[in-house]
């Protein structure tokens, strides 16, 4: 697995999401409350990009007429025909049995640990502060 720095956290508000592209594959990147997840941006129905889908909640209800929203800002709606994803799982609530998009783990790490590799040589005193956003690939 291939580490890939994609942005830096600053570049994707919160609740906000971006597409990007690694080694030629379309990732549709989320920040979930300060959390990122990596879906292929590519719906499993006809591939409609889930980055340009609307950011939303999940509905339920105990009983017809009486719905409450929940976890705001978890579920991304693709923009063709509004089948609906789980961004933590990719997993789909229009047939959650056998549709799921494919997730990618992602995480958050400092420019300092990115650069760091298994060779030292002479150094001199470099500070990173920014941080970056790193898909595993
Ligand atoms: S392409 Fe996504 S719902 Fe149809």
């Amino acid at each position: 697995m291939t580490r890939h720095v994609v942005a830096k956290v600053e570049d994707l508000a919160e609740g906000r999401s971006k597409r990007v592209t690694i080694a030629g594959r379309a990732i549709a990147l989320f920040n979930v409350k300060g959390a990122f997840f990596a879906l292929a941006d590519k719906c499993p129905h006809e591939n409609g990009s889930l980055s340009c889908g609307r950011i939303i909640g999940l509905t339920e209800a105990d009983e017809p007429g009486k719905y409450r929203l929940t976890r705001q800002g978890e579920f991304v709606k693709c923009p063709w025909h509004g089948w609906e994803f789980d961004i933590r799982t990719g997993q789909s609530w229009c047939d959650p049995t056998r549709t799921r998009t494919r997730t990618f783990p992602a995480d958050v790490a400092s420019g300092e640990e990115i650069a760091k590799g298994p060779y030292v040589a002479e150094t001199f005193s470099v500070s990173i502060e920014e941080k970056y956003i790193v898909i595993d690939l």
